[in-house]
């Protein structure tokens, strides 16, 4: 065997070493983790221009449209993480069943905290969020009479879609809880991937995790406004239907 082929053979091994150990799929599950908290920021922001009127909100989903390469690009970096991020936290949780023992199973409940016993729970509901949230806005099954508005310039009508919408209040009430859930997810999944990917320590954990549980719910705040604001403080209350 020739040297650079050994040396490959090694990098493989050892990438496959990596991925196979607890600490590889842990990274894994942390970095995909990252570019969804990103994913989350940027929707946040886009979806927050509904406040300065139909016309910004209505020709940022059009900029979205006609810039297609990118919107695909992002797409495809989302699909791969949310495969990726589900895929190996179910081996981690695999390796943890089978390796502890039933008599620590007390202790380590006593030592967690709310967020960590339900981020597995709340990891499968907000899946199940995002799901019924495509079927709403993207693929326009949940109400699609206000899917498929569009404005006198003929561009879809994502101001009306969401102001619509949002005046049901089982919409209302299914976005809180979800979002509400997202956020118990994020309380602990942030605080938890800067220990996963060594930037943490003893003294700095605290300060992660509290760092973690403000952006959760900064997000939470931020994407709640609008449901509320349409159901409750008249956001769009111009439109007549
Ligand atoms: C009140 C909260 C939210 C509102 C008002 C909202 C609004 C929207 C709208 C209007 C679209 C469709 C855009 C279009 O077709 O032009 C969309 C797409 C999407 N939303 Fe949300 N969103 C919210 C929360 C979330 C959350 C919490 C997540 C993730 C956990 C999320 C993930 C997505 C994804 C993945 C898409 C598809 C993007 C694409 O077309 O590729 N959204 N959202």
């Amino acid at each position: 065997m020739s040297l650079s082929s050994a040396s490959t053979n090694t990098t493989v091994t050892s990438g496959r070493t990596w991925i196979c150990s607890s600490m590889g799929q842990k990274t894994i599950v942390a970095l995909t983790g990252i570019i969804l908290v990103l994913f989350l920021f940027g929707h946040l922001l886009g979806n927050l221009t509904i406040f300065l009127g139909s016309d910004w909100i209505n020709s940022y989903a059009q900029h979205l449209k006609d810039w297609s390469p990118l919107l695909w690009t992002v797409r495809v970096i989302l699909i791969v993480a949310v495969i990726l991020h589900i895929y190996f936290t179910m081996l981690l949780w695999n390796r943890s069943a089978t390796a502890t023992p039933r008599k620590t199973v007390f202790r380590t409940h006593i030592q967690t905290s709310v967020f960590s016993r339900t981020i597995r729970l709340s990891g499968l509901v907000v899946f199940a969020f995002v799901i019924f949230h495509l079927a709403h806005f993207t693929w326009g099954l949940v109400q699609p009479e206000y899917a498929h508005l569009n404005t006198p310039q003929g561009q879809h009508n994502v101001f009306e879609m969401m102001v619509y919408g949002f005046r049901n209040p089982y919409i209302v009430g299914f976005y809180m809880m979800g979002l509400a859930l997202l956020a118990f997810h994020l309380s602990h999944g942030i605080g938890s991937l800067f220990q996963t990917l060594g930037i943490s320590n003893r003294r700095l954990q605290p300060v992660f995790h509290m760092a973690g549980r403000w952006i959760a719910w900064l997000l939470f705040a931020g994407y709640v406004s609008i449901p509320l604001s349409v159901f409750f403080f008249g956001l769009g209350k111009d439109l007549v239907k």
